[in-house]
């Protein structure tokens, strides 16, 4: 029995499986040629291969290259004991694959049957084109003739100055397709033809653990029509960006009116090959433009006098320069030629964008599926302080996260918003929080709905995904809190999150995915019908009493709910883009006749009337990527991330110091009903059920690895060890964790140094360890000890100074951040307590209140914000830190806190509440 080098099942992602099974077989390929020579075992070298086509069949039946004719051929020429040339084809195609070179749409020359394989005229020995591959979708059941006739004829139509370069993969069935949709990313486009079953009739039981069945079990007894639209809303549902057509024989004027929503266009199959060709270049063409960098860049060969700012325009300043040259050698001079102020000329203004910057947010707007998108140049940060000013007045409630990124803390102080901070579930074993549970948000929503106030609440704003990878439920947030509050606002922070728009089993998961699915089901009657029955059940959701809300899944009224969702996107953390390239994504209801206006004011408040072009032009550019190759590079990114989980897991001597924290780690059970523990670990259909149920899911591309045996502090290790000796950049820590992302960017070899720098470190380790004196040892051990034993719990958020809350009864938790932070820009009103004395104050009952927010870094929230009383939890947190950067804290003079003086005019000048709210 001979064991096939690759198993699927050890794998997580298909892509490895095909990579690795392509260059197993080569090398077999090799030995078997030899084996004739050289006493090597032909008989279990032939089952090898055997397995391996096994392997790659299913599999390559999905793909474009090589194809099912090559394939064919290959497995006819082994079982014909061909070896020589089966050996040569196989080595052919798997440096194809490996080098790129299949891209330039050359077909492989297979030779006729039993002539030699000609391999000096190989074509794919020829130059690679540099237009840009694809692969294009045909759903039909035709035969072998007709498949090749087809593709044939496709290939006609090809032109020397076609834009792009495709080849056909043709699929018989509904199940082949979707099976192609989720695992073939090269493909851009997909002809739906009337002719195709329900069920495969291929067995794909090798790939098991990433494929799931789908669709309903009726589909053949649908009409024809009806199946296209099936089809072409399951593909959609799994890959939105992809062009589908239909082709048919019957009147196409008549499907036109019915099905066009659906399909980009409509073909009678007749009308030939031509249209149809023309129509999928176009199709791709229109994702390819990138308006403002294509303007940009021909703004900047144009001969330019500049009268007005801006010395470095065109490289003026620097092409004299005698001091600065060195400038240009490292840029080059084309950064520089890009670099202008002009809004005219093809260029467009950002504050009143009118054409190509203006096309290019259109353009992301239909990639990420909002309904309007907007380019920010300095970052999320800026991104989040606009949402929050054109949404949140003064004196309005905001539910969020206090482990929430500074600029939330900052950009809702500045709009003078009341704060109400949510709790998120602790971690204390790494000291970390995870997100916030519903039930905490129900919680607060429904103790201001008690005091009256639910009408001031206007937002829910919560970061999506955290830094350390927990995704929420965004839909079943967005449904249960509009449950409660049918015109509540979400701010969706997706600085982290930009990539998972591009992968099916993350999509829905994303604040505009979720907002589109929200909207449509809204519309249902059936959800109508639904939300009846509820409602009688429940009975007035204003009056169902607290405890039955709680514990119950609530549904919005569609009569009254709005869908109003906003999310911000670091671009430039997970897509490309440069630097602070961020984007705002609207789906609003009600933007148009509520936003709009008070959104431009915002936007005009923190943008630079200098916007960086080049910025602009990455965002540009980025955007295109996504909607090209986005679900490629997500698909890689994760699986980069698994080969680093398995390398540390499986490796003797790292697994000994380190551990990569799962979901079960990082997500505590009870918010996790499908009960797995490792979703994608176990395979694709595991993963999209956690994804599809679980109240939180771990982005499996982050990777916590908990060091707390190695006996050195999480901030330590990123310096020392990670940056200093090894240039290898992190920016997360907690006391025993450090966090590696993984992105579009991280490459094989990058996961590849890292593993040999963790072993490196552990290697280092062990020798220190034993070349330690006893008494070295001990101080070892009990470093080890401390940082594998739970900290001291992290705090909760205490509670603000009455003189700064409201001042109604019942309280509620809300605080005025805004006039508790200004206040204390009355110096007399301040003063500095050292932790000592804050401890004896506090232990005395004192009402201690922060004048500033206190930020250690780690864990990088605050832990006191203005007008935030002090509580001995915290204290003793801040006691147990051993980070030296805490902002807002001087080591020096201690806390700065509020006087009781201070606390008495606060609490005397209240403002009056804003007008038309309840007094
Ligand atoms: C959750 C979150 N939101 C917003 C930001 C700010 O993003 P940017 O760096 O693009 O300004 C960050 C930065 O780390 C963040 O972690």
């Amino acid at each position: 029995m001979v064991t096939v080098p690759v198993n699927p099942l050890a794998y997580n992602t298909l892509w490895q499986i095909r990579a690795d099974a392509w260059s197993s077989l080569e090398e077999t390929a090799g030995q078997l040629v030899l084996a004739g020579t050289q006493q090597l075992p032909v008989e279990q070298l032939g089952e090898t291969v055997t397995g391996l086509l096994d392997v790659l069949g299913p599999i390559e039946r999905l793909w474009a290259f090589p194809g099912m004719q090559a394939f064919q051929k290959m497995r006819r020429l082994f079982a014909a004991g061909k070896y020589d040339r089966f050996a040569a084809l196989v080595s052919d195609i798997n440096r194809a694959l490996a080098t790129d070179s299949f891209r330039s749409g050359q077909a492989l020359d297979l030779g006729a049957e039993d002539e030699p394989f000609d391999r000096a005229i190989n074509p794919l020995e020829q130059a690679r084109t540099e237009r840009p591959y694809f692969e294009v979708l045909v759903v039909e059941d035709l035969s072998e003739q007709q498949e090749r006739a087809l593709h044939e004829e496709l290939r006609r139509r090809r032109r020397p100055d076609d834009p792009f370069v495709y080849e056909i993969v043709v699929l018989p069935s509904f199940d082949d397709a979707l099976m192609a949709a989720r695992l073939n990313f090269r493909l851009q486009a997909c002809v739906v033809r009337r002719r195709f079953t329900h069920r495969s009739r291929y067995d794909s039981s090798s790939l098991a653990q990433f494929v799931y069945s789908g669709g309903s079990a009726d589909l053949m007894q649908r009409s024809p029509d009806e199946r296209a639209q099936v089809l072409a809303r399951s593909l959609a549902r799994i890959r939105p960006e992809l062009d589908l057509y239909l082709m048919t024989e019957i009147s196409v004027e008549d499907l036109a009116g019915r099905l066009s929503h659906h399909f980009r266009r409509i073909f009678h199959t007749r009308e030939g090959s031509l249209e149809l060709h023309l129509s999928i270049l176009d199709g791709v063409s229109a994702r390819y433009r990138a308006p403002f960098f294509s303007a940009l860049r021909s703004y900047s060969h144009r001969p330019t006098g500049v009268f007005h700012a801006l010395p470095i325009s065109h490289g003026n300043s620097i092409v004299e320069s005698h001091w600065i040259r060195d400038m240009l050698d490292f840029y080059g001079l084309d950064i520089f030629l890009a670099e202008t102020s002009a809004t005219c000329g093809g260029l467009d203004s950002l504050l009143e964008p009118t054409g190509p910057l203006r096309e290019a947010q259109q353009l992301a707007a239909a990639t990420f599926g909002s309904r309007q998108t907007y380019f920010v140049t300095n970052g999320t940060s800026t991104a989040n302080k606009i949402v929050v000013q054109a949404l949140v007045q003064p004196g309005d409630i905001v539910l969020v996260d206090r482990n929430c990124h500074q600029s939330h803390h900052y950009g809702l102080m500045l709009a003078g918003a009341m704060v109400t901070y949510l709790e998120a579930y602790p971690l204390n074993e790494y000291s970390m929080y995870g997100a916030v549970p519903l039930k905490e948000i129900k919680g607060k929503l429904l103790a201001l709905r008690r005091a009256g106030k639910l009408d001031r609440v206007k937002m829910v704003l919560l970061t999506n995904c955290t830094f350390d990878g927990i995704v929420y439920d965004v839909g079943r947030v967005m449904e249960e809190c509009l449950a409660i509050k049918p015109d509540l606002v979400f701010l969706w922070d997706e600085a982290w999150f930009a990539f998972a728009r591009f992968h099916p089993v993350y999509r829905p998961r994303t604040a505009m995915r979720a907002a589109r699915t929200l909207i449509e089901k809204l519309r249902l009657p059936e959800y109508r019908q639904r939300y009846d029955k509820f409602a009688e059940e429940v009975g007035a959701i204003d009056a169902a009493p607290d405890e039955v809300l709680l514990e119950q899944r609530l549904l919005p009224d569609p009569a009254r709910a709005r869908v109003r969702v906003y999310a911000t996107q670091s671009t430039h953390k997970t897509l490309t883009s440069l630097r602070q390239g961020s984007m705002i994504h609207v789906f609003d209801q009600d933007f148009s006749h509520k936003v709009e206006e008070t959104f431009h004011e915002a936007y005009m408040t923190h943008t630079s009337t200098s916007p960086n072009y080049q910025i602009l032009a990455s965002l540009d550019l980025g955007r295109r990527q996504g909607a090209l190759e986005g679900f490629e590079m997500v698909v890689k990114q994760i699986e980069n991330a698994m080969r680093l989980r398995d390398a540390v897991d499986h490796h003797p001597l790292l697994s000994k110091y380190m551990r990569c924290l799962t979901t079960a780690d990082l997500i505590p059970a009870g918010y996790r009903p499908t009960g797995i523990d490792q979703p994608l670990r176990s395979g694709l259909p595991n993963m999209i059920k956690a994804w599809e149920h679980d109240e939180f899911v771990l982005d499996p591309s982050r990777v916590t690895i908990f060091i707390g045996a190695t006996g050195i502090e999480g901030d330590a290790f990123k310096r020392s060890h990670l940056m200093d000796r090894y240039g290898v950049q992190i920016n997360k820590t907690s006391r025993n964790t450090v966090l590696f992302m993984t992105t579009i960017g991280t490459t094989r070899s990058s996961v590849a140094y890292l593993i040999e720098v963790l072993v490196t470190i552990a290697r280092d380790l062990e020798a220190r360890l034993a070349d330690m004196s006893p008494a070295e040892r001990a101080a070892h051990e009990r470093a080890v000890l401390r940082l594998t034993a739970p900290s001291a719990p992290l705090p909760d958020f205490s509670g603000f100074h009455p003189a700064f809350t409201d001042g109604h009864e019942p309280p509620t938790p809300e605080g005025d951040v805004r006039r508790a932070f200004y206040l204390a820009y009355h110096d007399s009103y301040c003063d500095y307590l050292m932790p000592d004395e804050a401890e004896q104050r506090v232990e005395n009952g004192d009402q201690v209140v922060s004048t500033t927010y206190v930020t250690p870094y780690p864990p990088g929230y605050p832990i006191l914000v203005p007008g935030q009383v002090f509580s001995p939890q915290i204290l003793s947190f801040m006691r147990s830190l051993d980070t030296p950067e805490i902002h807002g804290y001087r080591a020096d003079l201690g806390y700065r806190v509020y006087t009781g003086k201070a606390l008495e005019i606060a609490a005397t000048t209240r403002p009056a509440p804003p007008p038309g709210q309840p007094d």
